[in-house]
């Protein structure tokens, strides 16, 4: 009954995980043109015009596109938000966007983005002036977020299979499915910590200040923020490893080889501690000696009958040298 109640459990986690893993990936490969609610990271240039502005002294017209619709990477304008997702990668202006046609395994790199929409007079000052920082190096982020797609994707297909396997009663299918979980919650985390990881590197770019020396400064106006679909991702993960807990659980397996291996780690432990206490014994002829001089002797009785006893003062108790082994005399019986 307890087993039956662990797996199911295991099974409801591992829909939760599934049930949240589909919400991230339909969430992102929607196309229609208002602001699509889940991303994985999420890029507001809407105060870019006013850092330009302060960093060149110009005034700054025809940064942004006018209008939303209008091709990305296209040196049409840059759009006020990019949402950038496991798919494709959006830009929006007023609510309205548009999203660049990749279908799979997008690469999020901001700044290669933002200065292909720029106008070209825009693009070579935005190198010049964004030069440092994790968010300038598109190969970088750009590599790990499309490895991590990979893993995503590997990591989903396992939770699914994970789930239609467990529901299956069969001892073999039982065990097929937590391996699925685990190489399934092996993936996910790795491409949670990749984006995670990647994303943090890249918010560098929102305590980047422009101005002129002896005046204040001005943040540059580009902010990134982690998207909802990183929580999903987690969420999504956290799920899984629960559901193999159970598992765990109700084979005793994890607990039964922890405590052998804690019981014999303290019997040697013992066994040392035992072993450094004892008394030092060397031999010396054919006798035993303790460390302070004195014969070691173990007492016992000798079955055996004497053969020769001589006098020794090492000898306190008359000790034969030989004995006669009764079983070897063919003439005893
Ligand atoms: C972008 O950032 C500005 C302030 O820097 C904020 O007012 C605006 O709401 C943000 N836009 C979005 C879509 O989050
Ligand atoms: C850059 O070019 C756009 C049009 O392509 C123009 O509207 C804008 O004034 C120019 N800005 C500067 C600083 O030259
Ligand atoms: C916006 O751009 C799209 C595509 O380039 C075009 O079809 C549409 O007419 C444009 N809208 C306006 C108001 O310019
Ligand atoms: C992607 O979309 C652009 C317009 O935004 C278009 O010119 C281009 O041909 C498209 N590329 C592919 C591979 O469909
Ligand atoms: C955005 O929309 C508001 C009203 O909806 C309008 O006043 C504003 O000019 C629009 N901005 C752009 C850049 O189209």
């Amino acid at each position: 009954m307890r087993g039956e109640l662990c797996i199911g459990g295991a099974s409801v986690l591992s829909l939760i995980s599934l049930v949240l893993l589909i919400f991230m990936h339909v969430g992102q490969i929607n196309t229609s043109t208002v602001p699509r609610g889940i991303s994985m990271v999420n890029v507001n240039t809407s105060g870019y015009g006013q850092g330009l502005n302060v960093a060149l002294g110009d005034p700054i017209a025809g940064l942004y596109a006018s209008n939303g619709s209008a091709p990305l990477r296209d040196q049409q304008g840059i759009r006020e938000l990019y949402k950038y997702g496991l798919y494709s990668y959006c830009g929006y202006v007023n609510g309205t966007g548009i999203c660049s046609n990749t279908s799979a395994a997008n690469r999020f790199t901001p700044l290669t983005d933002l200065v292909a929409d720029m106008a070209a007079n825009y693009s070579g000052v935005t190198t010049a002036l964004i030069d440092q920082g994790t968010f300038t190096d598109s190969s970088y982020l750009g590599n790990f977020t499309n490895g991590a797609y990979y893993l995503i994707i590997i990591g989903s297909v396992c939770t699914a299979l994970a789930l239609f396997t467990g529901l299956l009663k069969h001892t073999v299918l039982f065990f097929l499915s937590t391996l699925f979980a685990v190489l399934g919650s092996l993936t996910l985390l790795i491409g949670a910590i990749i984006w995670t990881v990647v994303i943090k590197k890249a918010e560098s770019i929102n305590d980047f200040v422009v101005g002129h020396p002896g005046q204040p400064t001005t943040p540059l106006g580009i902010t990134v923020s982690t998207g909802s679909g990183i929580y999903l991702l987690w969420a999504a993960w956290a799920a899984l490893i629960v559901s193999i807990l159970p598992y765990m659980i109700s084979r005793g397996t994890m607990f039964k080889s922890i405590s052998r291996s804690a019981a014999l780690a303290t019997g040697i432990l013992g066994l040392a501690v035992a072993v450094s206490a004892l008394p030092k014994v060397t031999r010396t002829g054919r006798y035993l000696y303790s460390e302070d001089g004195t014969r070691f002797l173990i007492k016992g009785i000798a079955y055996q009958e004497q053969g020769v006893v001589t006098s020794d003062p090492n000898s306190p108790f008359s000790e034969p040298t030989t004995f006669i082994d009764p079983l070897a005399d063919p003439t005893a019986l």
